[in-house]
């Protein structure tokens, strides 16, 4: 399993320490939560904090944007270090165009669906997509409850993945736990989202090892 601890939950006051934690552990990428109050109702941190953790990160960053308008920052979000960029396709009316141009500045390119938002969506676009971001949460906070109807969404991804034939990968993000991780791994999931169990656990280097032996 590829596991991607989400920043949100570090100490801000402590960034360094913490990614330098994640740079010694199992963690295979690090997730930016990036907020805007509008298209979420919550602010994080924006391009100066992503760019500041680069600098001590060792492992790419997979940046998810929860803001409005993703399209106008490819530019910026390339710039600050990022190797993922993750777009809503709540958020973007030209989903097709977006993605082409996250590819053309040199990033993989994720799409992420609410838990309200069907599959059905991407069939369209799926073999252009590096990966799938599935929210299990409604975005916008950590440490919030596992939406149990991800894990249907998760299998009927899979088999849209299968029938294009593409190796865009599945991610999964909010309420991810050691409890639901092997249900996860077992309906097709291939990267799990981790901020609240990895950031409260006494051993965060244990959680991501456990979640990455799955
Ligand atoms: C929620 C964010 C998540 C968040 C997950 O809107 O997209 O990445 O950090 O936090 P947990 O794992 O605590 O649900
Ligand atoms: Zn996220």
């Amino acid at each position: 399993m590829i596991v991607s601890p989400s920043l949100l939950s570090a100490d801000f006051a402590n960034l360094a320490r913490d990614v330098e934690m994640l740079n010694e552990s199992d963690a295979d990428w690090l997730h930016c939560d990036v907020m805007d109050g509008v298209f979420v109702p919550n602010i994080s941190f924006g391009f100066p904090v992503i760019e500041a953790v680069a600098k001590t990160a060792s492992i790419p960053l997979d940046v998810h944007l929860m803001i409005v308008n993703p399209q106008n920052y490819v530019g910026q979000v390339r710039d600050c270090g990022a190797a993922i960029m993750n777009v809503h396709q709540e958020a973007c009316v030209h989903l097709h165009r977006t993605v082409q141009a996250i590819k053309a500045a040199g990033m993989k390119a994720a799409v992420t669906l609410n838990p309200a938002t069907p599959i059905v969506m991407l069939e369209d676009i799926i073999g252009d997509l590096d990966m799938v971001l599935l929210m299990s949460v409604n975005p916008g906070f950590g440490g919030q409850k596992f939406i149990p109807r991800t894990l249907h969404k998760i299998r009927e991804l899979r088999e849209m993945i299968d029938a294009a034939g593409t190796d865009t990968l599945i991610e999964v993000d909010g309420g991810v736990n050691v409890n639901n991780a092997p249900l996860l791994a077992e309906a097709g999931a291939d990267v799990l989202v981790a901020g609240s169990a990895v950031f409260s656990a006494p051993d965060p280097k244990a959680i991501i090892r456990s979640l990455a032996a799955l």
